[in-house]
């Protein structure tokens, strides 16, 4: 199936010691209780973390976790399909984290996503 532009999906992970559990399911779309198709990307917040990460979906075993921090001056990024936007200076990055337009000099922080059982784990030790 083929990844969707459909709205983004926000969702709070459940924070364990070293990072973040996340269900796959919050990548379906489902309409009539059939996976329609999947979206690229959904946003976690978790009131224990600083900032959201957004996690991009490339194919059931391809994700980017990435930290919303600017590189720049530590605003949050918003996402706008498959780039993240800064609205402070206008910074953007692809959707691996990988700085596209400056100010910002740096990449986005990511994180290590692991994929078992439906769930993602992402690694945030080095947040
Ligand atoms: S803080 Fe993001 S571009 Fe300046």
């Amino acid at each position: 199936m083929l990844a969707s532009c459909a709205p983004m999906s926000n969702v709070s992970g459940r924070l364990e010691e070293n990072g973040l559990l996340v269900d796959t399911d919050a990548f379906r779309i489902v309409q009539n209780g059939k996976t329609t198709a999947w979206r690229a990307y959904i946003v976690v917040r978790n009131e224990a973390l600083k900032f959201p990460v957004c996690i991009y979906r490339f194919s059931e075993n391809d994700y980017s976790a990435l930290w919303m921090q600017c590189a720049h001056q530590g605003a949050e990024v918003q996402v706008a399909g498959d780039y993240l936007h800064c609205p402070a200076h206008g910074s953007e990055y692809d959707n691996r984290g990988r700085v596209t337009n400056g100010p910002a000099e740096t990449n986005l922080r990511t994180f290590p996503v692991s994929v078992s059982s439906n769930q993602l784990f992402i690694d945030l030790r080095k947040r």
